[in-house]
């Protein structure tokens, strides 16, 4: 079980700098995470000892005045310190620079340059969507285990390959990768490891080439889709 306290969620607002909250709730780091840590430990008392229960929270906000690698590398301490069984990072994915929604809708939180590096997409800058949450990721497990803080890490954002999975792994980056579009975009790839078959014609991965078919310039045709928008 992952307790949700990461991107657009309540707890990660907690968590955030940006809560200023006056009541034992928010300001300093310790305040910020009263909450996240009280809940924690409700649902402990609720599953017990012997179930798993991680959590998972940002690395980075990647917003303005927010939270940074800093206060995350604290968290880390405290979660791991409170018995979290593993801590699954993410990064950005905030309501603070989501882009502005149309009149009548609701704002989406992954639509600004913080949920681009929640969820990088193939539109990307110089260094490319791929393994953008590494470094802090590695960089946090690296000074938890400097303190003997053995929890296992959960890396996500960009992983894509089996390559990249084992080398994050082999390389101390994390203790586990997870991924999100590559398993959406092909269910069975868990399964059948770096030597499966491919498709029919296909050369590289699917996902890969999704990717690359969607880097392509963007077709008119595609412009429009019913009422939205192509993507
Ligand atoms: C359709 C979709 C739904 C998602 N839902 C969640 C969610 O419920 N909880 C969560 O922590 N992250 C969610 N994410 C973010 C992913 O966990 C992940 O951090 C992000 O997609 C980057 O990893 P990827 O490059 O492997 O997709 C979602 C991503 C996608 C594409």
């Amino acid at each position: 079980m992952e307790l949700h306290y990461a991107d657009a969620y309540t707890m990660a607002s907690f968590l955030s700098p940006l809560n200023t909250r006056t009541d034992g709730y928010g300001g300093s780091a310790e305040d910020r995470l009263r909450l996240p840590l009280e809940v924690y430990q409700r649902v402990r008392a609720e599953v017990g000892s012997d179930f798993a229960l991680g959590c998972r929270f940002l690395t980075e906000e990647c917003i303005d005045g927010g939270g940074s690698l800093v206060d995350s590398t604290g968290f880390s301490r405290a979660f791991a310190g409170a018995g979290v069984d593993f801590l699954s990072l993410s990064r950005g994915g905030k309501f603070e620079d989501a882009a502005q929604p149309k009149v009548g809708e609701a704002a989406y939180p992954y639509t600004g340059p913080s949920g681009y590096e929640c969820m990088p997409s193939y539109y990307s800058d110089a260094r490319g969507p791929f393994g953008r949450n590494v470094a802090p990721a590695r960089s946090i497990r690296q000074i938890l285990r400097a303190q003997g803080l053995e929890t296992p890490i959960v890396v996500s954002g960009g992983v894509h390959n089996f390559e990249q999975s084992e080398s994050l792994l082999a390389s101390g980056a994390a203790d586990i990768v997870g991924l999100a579009r590559q398993a959406l975009a092909d269910p069975d790839w868990f399964c059948q490891g770096p030597s499966r078959p491919r498709r029919a014609g296909q050369s590289v991965p699917l996902y890969e080439l999704l990717r690359g078919a969607r880097s392509a310039p963007p077709r008119s045709d595609l412009r429009t889709l019913g009422s939205g928008t192509a993507r």
